[in-house]
């Protein structure tokens, strides 16, 4: 009985219009950056909102915005880094292996979002 309840309550998360696009790219955020990276308080590595600021700064437009920063995700390195001075503090992120389309749900998110 308990089982089957469940089941419906799991077909309607499914289904539901409310679990919408945003909402998967903020869980894809918090499952997998948001243990190092928190909203703003830095720590083990810079806030996400202080990479978001340092982005937004170079690039004017979404599209350039989230090109770079997933391509530069994909394959973290000292040359190509915005933010040197994370790196010396912090140490190079480590290289985790997303598919780039992965990537770029993931920096549209954190384009759109206030943190
Ligand atoms: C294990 C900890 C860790 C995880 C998990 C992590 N990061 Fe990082 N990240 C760091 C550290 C440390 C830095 C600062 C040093 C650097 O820039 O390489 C950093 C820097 C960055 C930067 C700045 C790059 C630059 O220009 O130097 C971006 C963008 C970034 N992270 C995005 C992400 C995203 C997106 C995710 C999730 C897919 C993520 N990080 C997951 C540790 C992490």
């Amino acid at each position: 009985m308990i089982n089957i309840a469940y089941k419906i309550i799991f077909v309607i998360l499914l289904t539901s219009p409310q679990l919408s696009a945003r909402d998967m790219r903020a869980l894809l955020f918090d499952g997998n950056c948001a243990t190092c990276h928190f909203p703003t308080k830095a720590d083990s590595a810079p806030s996400i909102q202080e990479i978001q600021t340092r982005y937004k700064d170079v690039f004017q437009n979404k599209k350039d915005f989230v090109e770079y920063m997933s391509e530069w995700v994909a394959k973290p390195n000292m040359q190509r880094s915005l933010m040197s001075q994370a790196i010396k503090k912090y140490e190079l992120m480590p290289e985790m292996g997303y598919s780039l389309d992965t990537l770029k749900e993931i920096s549209s998110y954190i384009y759109d979002t206030k943190f």
